[in-house]
């Protein structure tokens, strides 16, 4: 058992940006927001991970324009929230942590009322998972939404944040255009694998230009797409190597796509009846609790599950990179640190204990506490962010959910 946290204690930067230890609050979802706003409650949450101890907490997925957004719970980073975003870096910053947020563009994964139009894609057609019909977008929107992403970065130092996370995984707009099960495009954005990076090349450009000399750029990305028919870790590791050239400062690896493989990126199983419960729509929640357990296969959890894969890539690549997917203690990070990555991200980890990296200082040897059940997970698409060890509430039919998983182990 590792009881010496050195590496995780010792500062590091991202671009121009020191972060006071090896440690980020990965982008994963408040659901705090309202009506695309942030709010009291995501501004407590951030300061209170800030003090507990993380070098850089990250506020979850901006959209970077209206069609970007999934749900109204989200984050539309625009100029009119720069004064509420600006206290809530402010006080990360007073905390001693650094700030970040990740911003991208759903495309497909959203709903007309949401989006403020139909969802968007790299091709037209229907989306299971939301669920919806798609628009493919035609090539003149590509490059607004470029710019899109350069004026998201704008606001994002506006609002006082030191770095922007490009969210370039799980399926959402720039993965869908990498994907050849999502891009069945004919134009100069399908087709190889060089033309599919040709929107997240335009994105990036755009982005890095925008960041300047002053903010920290990190890329979350995939290592796989975690089905069969989408992308393998080959063509993963190109991309990964396309953002290198690019001069983005960190990426982030992860793996999964949301509308295909959701446990891939989290692990473990997906509480259908907790999901459900909290669903408003009728069709939805009975539709979900007949086929859900189809729809979301559980991929087992173990911890560290993405090592292997990440450490592939720590060998062909030489900007810093960032590893995140089950860090439950000290000794893990400290795992991540000595085979090369220079940050570790924790998402559950977190989410259970804000003051999880402060416990570390005190007890080298403490394990965080969370059980993977994905309560968080299940919850996060009709209410606030929560673990369920902090929901006083819980109604005995998701308590029973709860413990039957984790009999399971
Ligand atoms: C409740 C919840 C919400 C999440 N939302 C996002 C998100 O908005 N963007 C993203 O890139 N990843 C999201 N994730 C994935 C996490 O950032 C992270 O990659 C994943 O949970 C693995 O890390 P962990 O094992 O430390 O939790 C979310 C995860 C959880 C648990
Ligand atoms: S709800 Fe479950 S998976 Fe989520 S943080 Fe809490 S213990 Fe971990």
């Amino acid at each position: 058992m590792v009881t010496n946290l050195d590496t995780l204690f010792t500062p590091a930067k991202i671009g121009p940006v020191e972060l006071r230890n090896r440690s980020i609050r990965s982008a994963a979802f408040e659901g705090m927001g309202r009506d695309n706003n942030p709010t009291d409650m995501l501004r407590d949450y951030h300061w209170s991970v800030a003090e507990g101890g993380v070098g850089m907490t990250t506020l979850a997925y901006a959209g970077i324009c209206r069609s970007a957004i999934s749900f109204d719970t989200q984050l539309w980073l625009r100029p009119e929230i720069v004064k509420p975003l600006r206290d809530i870096t402010d006080g990360i910053h007073e905390r001693g942590a650094k700030a970040s947020i990740q911003i991208g563009h759903c495309g497909n994964m959203t709903h007309i009322k949401t989006a403020g139009g139909i969802p968007v894609g790299a091709c037209s057609g229907f989306n299971l998972y939301s669920p919806t019909i798609v628009r493919g977008l035609k090539k003149d929107e590509l490059q607004e939404l470029a710019r899109n992403f350069g004026d998201a970065v704008r606001t994002a130092r506006d609002a006082g944040f030191d770095c922007v996370e490009v969210h370039a995984g799980h399926g959402y707009l720039i993965s869908q255009f990498l994907s050849p099960y999502t891009n069945r495009r004919r134009d100069e954005f399908g087709g190889t694998l060089d033309s599919r990076m040709r929107f997240m090349r335009m994105c990036l450009e755009e982005v890095m230009k925008a960041a300047g000399s002053d903010m920290g750029v990190l890329v979350k990305t995939n290592m796989r797409d975690g089905f069969k028919g989408g992308l393998e870790i080959d063509d993963c590791l190109t991309v990964a190597k396309e953002i290198e050239r690019l001069g983005v400062h960190a990426i982030v690896l992860s793996g999964g796509f949301v509308s295909k493989a959701p446990m891939y990126v989290m692990r473990g199983q997906m509480p259908i009846y907790s999901m459900t419960h909290y669903m408003k729509q009728w069709w939805l929640k009975y539709g979900v609790r007949l086929v859900g357990k189809y729809m979301i296969p559980t991929v087992p959890f173990k911890p560290l599950y993405f090592l292997e894969d990440a450490k592939r890539f720590r060998s062909e690549l030489s900007l810093p990179l960032v590893y995140v997917g089950g860090v439950v203690d000290g000794a893990g990070m400290e795992q991540a640190l000595s085979e090369g990555f220079e940050f570790v991200q924790m998402g559950r980890a977190l989410l259970r204990e804000p003051d999880f990296i402060n416990r570390l200082r005190r007890e080298s040897t403490h394990h965080c506490g969370c059980e993977h059940v994905n309560y968080c997970i299940a919850r996060m698409y009709s209410r606030e962010m929560a673990c369920h060890c902090n929901v006083s509430d819980l109604p005995a039919k998701i308590q029973k959910e709860i413990q039957a998983i984790k009999s399971k182990g």
